[in-house]
């Protein structure tokens, strides 16, 4: 079988809404290969739907149907290290591992380019999509159809430190609270802001990212989506976060930290959180992954 590996995602990163995103050191595994039917076995024991809604099988579907060619069934095993519905790019993983693995039985006919553009055409923007497959830290603009990407290395300088919470949001429910509309001041604030995200991560200046993490396009909006965001925010800055923000449409905020002090905060924000009766949060300490999705073994 075709062994797939694909990394978690965080996007948006603060103002970078839809744009920005990088790949974490966290990875789903999935094997596959053709087959009469369908069939999918998750090692994990996670709910992952094992018809023909299973996003894996779809985004395969999708890349045989726009190559001509027919896909009869498909055995996928799937292990998820990326929690699900948190805001980590679990939905992304499954659809660049779908296409990957799908490419290579089909023999590669589709390239680089054409899979970040039909990723991110299935997952609807390119900010969890693009990293997971080209890793490190990503730029995207949807322009006609295509991506316009770069894939930028992330400074050694800082660590990323996730707040997962032990509650779901759908994506679709925290865009569904997002005004239609923005003030020309707001998006200015914006704009300057994600400009200085990708800079400042690329250059390893740290100090920027305090202000960089500020946005008023969508956190401030899904903020009541989020039990204990508020508290989870102070926490992280009263330990030492060199800025924080809500990962992708949330629900996990993320830290970023001096990359010595990344595990001293993790395990402080632990014991903080319980002691204020913050339940059932995980913390963890992730690196940006500079290598984006692989196929391992066949
Ligand atoms: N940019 C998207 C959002 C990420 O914030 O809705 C969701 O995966």
């Amino acid at each position: 079988m075709i062994r797939i590996q694909v990394p978690a995602t965080s996007a948006n990163l603060g103002p970078g809404f839809d744009s920005l995103g990088i790949a974490l050191t966290l990875r789903n595994e999935v094997w596959m290969e053709e087959s009469d039917a369908l069939s999918v076995t998750c090692k994990d024991g996670a709910a992952v739907p094992k018809d023909e809604s299973n996003l894996i099988f779809r985004a395969a579907k999708r890349l045989y149907d726009r190559c001509g060619r027919h896909l009869p069934g498909l055995r996928i095993v799937q292990l998820n290290g990326i929690p699900m519905a948190r805001g980590l790019g679990s939905s992304s993983a499954c659809i660049v591992a779908g296409l990957l693995g799908a490419n290579r039985l089909l023999g590669g006919p589709l390239g680089r380019r054409e899979l970040i553009d039909l990723a991110a055409a299935i997952e609807g923007h390119p900010d969890n999509t693009t990293p997971a497959l080209e890793g490190g830290l990503t730029v995207s603009a949807v322009e006609t159809g295509r991506v316009y990407s770069v894939s930028l290395p992330v400074t050694g300088r800082i660590r990323f430190v996730l707040f997962i919470p032990p509650f779901e949001l759908k994506t679709e429910k925290a865009r569904s609270v997002l005004p239609p509309q923005y003030s020309r001041g707001d998006a200015v604030y914006n704009l300057s802001r994600a400009a200085l995200m990708a800079a400042s991560l690329f250059s390893g200046r740290v100090e920027n990212l305090r202000a960089a993490v500020q946005d008023r396009i969508h956190q401030p909006y899904r903020a009541g989506l989020i039990a204990h965001r508020d508290d989870v925010f102070r926490i992280s800055y009263e330990l030492g976060s060199l800025g924080t923000y809500v990962s992708g449409a949330g629900p996990t905020i993320v830290a970023m930290a001096e990359a010595d002090g990344a595990e001293r905060l993790a395990a402080q924000a632990a014991t903080r959180m319980e002691r204020e009766g913050i339940a059932g949060w995980r913390t963890r300490v992730a690196d940006a992954d500079p290598h984006g999705a692989e196929i391992l073994a066949e």
